[in-house]
């Protein structure tokens, strides 16, 4: 028997799984970024009249619109299944729409990438896998800021001062914390990109009530600093309650819009969507 483990017959000595000529052949995922184009006007954040599904799947939305406007908080409501989630992908570039369009401040971005729209200032926090779990918690806010070639560390101060429990954490795996701060890890990640506007599905998902309005507590302040807010919830009511606009999304269509106010007043939305 050989001394150096390397010498002997063991390991894999497949070649095929090497790619000899170096260079990849692989499609990627999301196809390149294409242009985008000034048309002005509108909301600051729109998701326009969207149609499209996953691949080759069938539509999963139908003409759908969801938007949010300078210093607001816009919510998304509706059943499990609706197409929330997929709504807010759509606007983030992660399917492609079929017909519709997304715009940012008066640019046509529907052609760009995920990568590119948050270079273009979106920041985005998915409903599941939305931290690393192995990588401590300033691990975590330092990959949120990926983009950013500039010093980020006040952003990660005033990410600290907003949820001064993750400074205390700031050493732990992202993966030993609780639900809620989970969900701050989440939400600190998308804000160390200094976005324009922030996008968040159920960031309220799987915490207790009191932990719930902590974090609504919390996502009314970042808002009241100028960031729109654009966020899926399954605690309707409340999330109505703070709501400038409100979306309810049924089959991947809209089926009720107006003011959260509106929305809770209207007896056919509180019988069908709020428990009466
Ligand atoms: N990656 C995917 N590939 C194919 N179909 C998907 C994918 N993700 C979701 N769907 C389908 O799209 C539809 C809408 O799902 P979506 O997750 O957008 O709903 P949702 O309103 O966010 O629901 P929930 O309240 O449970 O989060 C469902 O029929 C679902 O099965
Ligand atoms: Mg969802």
């Amino acid at each position: 028997m050989s001394d150096s483990p390397y010498h002997d017959d063991h390991g894999n000595k497949d070649a095929t799984i090497t790619n000899k000529a170096g260079m990849g052949t692989m499609t990627p995922a999301h196809r390149k970024s294409g242009k985008t184009q000034y048309v002005g006007g509108g909301p600051f954040l729109i998701g326009d009249s969207m149609t499209g599904g996953y691949g080759k799947g069938p539509d999963i939305l139908h003409d759908c619109t969801i938007a949010v406007d300078k210093g607001e908080i816009a919510v998304i409501v509706g059943p499990n299944g609706a197409g929330k989630s997929t709504a807010m992908k759509a606007v983030f570039g992660m399917l492609d729409v079929r017909s519709g369009s997304v715009r940012l401040d008066g640019e046509d971005i529907t052609n760009l990438s995920p990568q590119d729209r948050v270079v273009k200032g979106m920041g985005f926090v998915p409903q599941t896998s939305n931290i690393f779990t192995s990588m401590t918690v300033e691990e975590n806010l330092e990959m949120g800021a990926f983009i950013r070639t500039d010093d980020f560390s006040d952003t990660m101060e005033q990410v600290y001062d907003l949820f001064p429990i993750l400074k205390e954490k700031r050493n732990q795996p992202a993966g030993e914390l609780s639900g809620g701060q989970r969900q701050q890890v989440a939400v600190g990640r998308a804000l160390m990109t200094k976005p324009k506007v922030l996008m968040l599905d159920e960031p309220t998902a799987g915490v207790s009530p009191i932990v719930m309005d902590e974090l609504f507590d919390r996502i009314i302040e970042v808002a009241r600093t100028g960031l729109p807010i654009l966020m899926v919830e399954q605690n309707a009511r409340q999330a109505l309650a703070i709501a400038d606009k409100g979306y309810v999304l049924v089959q991947g269509q809209n089926a009720y819009t107006g003011t959260g106010k509106e929305l809770l007043a209207d007896p056919e939305v509180r019988k069908s969507f709020l428990g009466g």
